[in-house]
């Protein structure tokens, strides 16, 4: 017989229920990109939510939180404000600490955070929360230094640079947090069209980082499906001014010319990225993995842009 999708669900009607679920999101140190409002959405959907910041915005992030001045963008649907169960280290560069470089370990704005590696945040949620205590993790993060500069003029460290933080990144996270991950979790990261088409001013080597991010989502999908019974998914979102973003350059321009030639000619919020997210990680989508979701209003499918309305003969 079949099963129906609200057994075990305490309503009638369908809802994305993540109680019960912890999250790690990788990429939040402020309330402006994809990664808070992933956050918030896990949040609100009833998970508890860890994040993993970079070291050298911890601080601020921290400072920021306790001042008050994230409030407004905290307030949860029921009046309560968002909170973060832990905020971890993370330079999603380095899988151990002694990969880190010695002066990058004596940084000021590293020193005395603890194990910031990738390796140090899965002991640090081991000792926190036990061997089997994550359901969801989300990778939204990427850097890429030379991001400005065209590919034909990318250095070749700039674009090893680029893969291994914004791409190797994400395998290294699977590998070292699967095996903390309770059956049927789900693993996200955040991509962008640029893995597929030309998108000129996204240089640095960003375009291949999320061209491997794309094709690693299928087959970490396949590898840690098989071994953990978890799942691993990507969104391509739309563009969107968060701090990366807006640091690119192009982002006001790529934002108005992609809103106005989209099928939904309106700009894609972080919230449609952040229920999404969601949606993914809850067991309504039980059945999806190995996927690149697009969240774009559309504008993917486009082969010709237009700006103008279309109506129907
Ligand atoms: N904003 C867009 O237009 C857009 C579109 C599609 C995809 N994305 C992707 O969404 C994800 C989130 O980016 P965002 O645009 O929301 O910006 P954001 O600034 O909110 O997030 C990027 C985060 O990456 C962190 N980071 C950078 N280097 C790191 C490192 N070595 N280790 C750990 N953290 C590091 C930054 O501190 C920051 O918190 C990225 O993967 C980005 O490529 C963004």
């Amino acid at each position: 017989m079949m099963k129906s999708i609200l057994e075990g669900h305490e309503f009638s009607m369908l809802s994305i229920d993540l109680r019960g679920k912890r999250a790690l999101v990788a990429g939040v140190a402020d309330d402006g990109g994809f990664g808070w409002a992933i956050a918030k959405a896990l949040a609100e959907a009833g998970a508890t939510v860890c994040t993993g910041t970079w070291p050298p915005a911890l601080n601020i992030f921290k400072t920021m939180l306790e001042r008050g001045k994230f409030d407004d963008s905290r307030k949860m649907n029921d009046g309560s404000l968002l909170g973060f169960e832990r905020i971890y280290p993370l330079d999603a560069a380095y899988d151990t600490l002694a990969d880190a470089p010695e002066d990058v370990r004596t940084n000021r704005r590293y020193a005395g955070v603890g194990d910031f590696s990738i390796a140090g945040l899965a002991q640090r949620l081991a000792q926190d929360f036990g061997d089997k205590a994550i359901d969801i993790v989300v990778h939204s993060l990427a850097n890429g230094p030379e991001v400005k500069k065209p590919l034909l003029e990318t250095s070749r460290s700039g674009y090893l640079t680029a893969i291994s933080v914004s791409a190797y990144s994400l395998v290294s996270m699977v590998s070292y947090l699967a095996p903390l991950m309770r059956p049927h979790g789900s693993v996200l990261s955040l991509s962008y069209l640029a893995a597929l088409r030309v998108c000129p001013g996204y240089g640095g080597g960003m375009s291949s980082a999320k061209a491997a991010l794309e094709s690693d989502t299928r087959t970490l999908a396949f590898e840690a499906g098989r071994k953990y019974g978890i799942r691993v998914n990507a969104i391509s979102a739309g563009p969107w001014a968060s701090r990366a973003a807006s640091a690119i350059g192009i982002i006001d321009e790529t934002m108005r010319y992609t809103a106005a030639n989209a099928p939904l000619q309106e700009q894609v919020q972080p919230e449609d990225v952040g229920a999404t997210a969601a949606f993914l990680a809850s067991s309504l989508g039980a059945g999806i993995t190995g996927t690149v979701l697009f969240v774009d209003k559309g504008y993917h499918t486009m082969g010709k842009a237009t700006e103008e309305r279309y109506s129907a003969p």
